[in-house]
């Protein structure tokens, strides 16, 4: 059998050695060293925002989010059930109600319809998730976040470097959130980021990294904070890779366009939307949907491009229906069946930066002959 795809492999030949070999050299390992601010300065400027909070990882970023927005019990915040659990992970800790909505069949983003009706006087905050490669449709949201005097948590994870009708993904949220995992447009090993313009939220997600020491009283805490910094090693390694981030977006442009050209026709398939009128789609993975007339599921499918070496990764499965979850009595009985629906006939296929153009095609190849006669 040929070697195994993987579903994911970075790509890191631009400045990376160099910045990691200055880090050894200089002895800044920690997250003391120069890299993590320099970082945090080009990361914030590139998506337009006044401050940036290295992180080390994009759950971290959620997590102090919630906790720097002051988050807590007998508040409700908005989220779609489509996501992973990092999401949720802070509201339902701190003892906060999480609110779902149902996402759309075609982008794969929440659907933004569904908000208004959701709002109680108990909202406090909504979680936008842009997922796959399409932008959530800001505006609706941030009109809803705007009229009902709402904190809106952007989570960018997985759009670094794309845009919504031109803006920034990641300029929207009174927070917004970012990671920096290997299988993101830029990474960091593990990592992640927080952005806001406001200073009073900057210096308490500053805070919350380092478990909230105070300048002057260092071991006396006024509150609980986590230790959630980057250290100076994978900021060297995000700014080189940040150096390179269009033509890493533009990279995964083409394949994605690729895989489009390699699978159109297939009757079984329902493809990533090209573009919307708010953005053209940046693919941070490719994704696809097993339409309903093809005669078996996602894991199903999966199993069979695993046999094949073809490497792939489910779709996200819903807030709604996670174990953890219904055991705390959260969401009994609520469906939601595009996020159902998305959760077993979705997966993606391999799409690293790292990916040749010979993989794809064999990737592609394996792909229509699961619905060759
Ligand atoms: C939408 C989204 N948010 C948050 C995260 C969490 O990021 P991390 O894996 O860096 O904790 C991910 C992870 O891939 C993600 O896809």
């Amino acid at each position: 059998m040929p070697d195994f795809i993987p579903v994911n492999e970075p790509l890191l030949d631009g400045n990376e050695k160099r910045y990691l070999a200055e880090c050894i050299d200089t002895g800044w390992i920690s997250s003391e060293g120069p890299f993590v601010r320099r970082f945090e300065e080009r990361f914030a400027a590139r998506v337009g925002r006044r401050h940036g909070i290295a992180v080390t990882n994009g759950t971290a970023a959620l997590d102090a989010a919630v906790e720097a927005l002051g988050i807590g019990p007998g508040d409700e915040v908005i989220l779609p059930t489509f996501t992973i659990i990092s999401c949720i992970n802070q509201i339902v800790r701190s003892g906060a109600t999480p609110v779902l909505v149902d996402s759309d069949p075609l982008t794969w983003n929440l659907d933004v319809t569904q908000i208004e009706a959701k709002i109680t006087p108990r909202t406090r905050a909504i979680l936008a998730v842009h997922l796959y490669g399409l932008p959530v449709d800001m505006d609706p949201v941030l009109a809803i976040a705007q009229r009902h005097g709402l904190k809106l948590i952007e989570d960018a994870a997985e759009l670094i470097g794309q845009t919504y009708r031109g803006r920034p993904c990641g300029s929207f949220g009174d927070l917004s959130t970012f990671s920096f995992y290997p299988n993101k447009h830029i990474t960091t090993g593990e990592g992640g980021m927080i952005v806001t313009d406001d200073d009073a939220l900057a210096d308490t997600c500053r805070g919350l990294r380092n478990l909230c020491f105070q300048p002057g009283k260092r071991f006396v805490h006024e509150r609980l904070g986590w230790n959630l910094r980057m250290t100076n090693l994978q900021a060297a390694v995000g700014l080189a890779q940040l150096e390179r981030l269009d033509e890493l977006v533009e990279h995964k442009r083409r394949m994605g366009a690729r895989y489009t050209e390699l699978l159109a026709g297939v009757p079984g398939l329902q493809l990533p939307l090209p573009a919307t009128d708010y953005a053209d789609n940046i693919y941070w993975v490719y994704g696809i949907v097993l339409k309903d007339d093809a005669p078996f599921d996602a894991e199903e499918a999966m199993r069979r491009l695993a046999a094949r070496g073809i490497g792939t990764r489910p779709f996200f499965w819903p807030m709604h229906e996670q174990p953890v979850l219904s055991r705390m009595g959260l969401f009994r009985g609520e469906r939601y069946p595009v996020a159902e629906r998305l959760a077993r006939r979705g997966f993606y296929l391999p799409s690293g930066m790292a990916l040749s153009e010979a993989q794809q095609e064999r990737a592609a190849v394996v792909v229509r002959g699961l619905f060759a006669p």
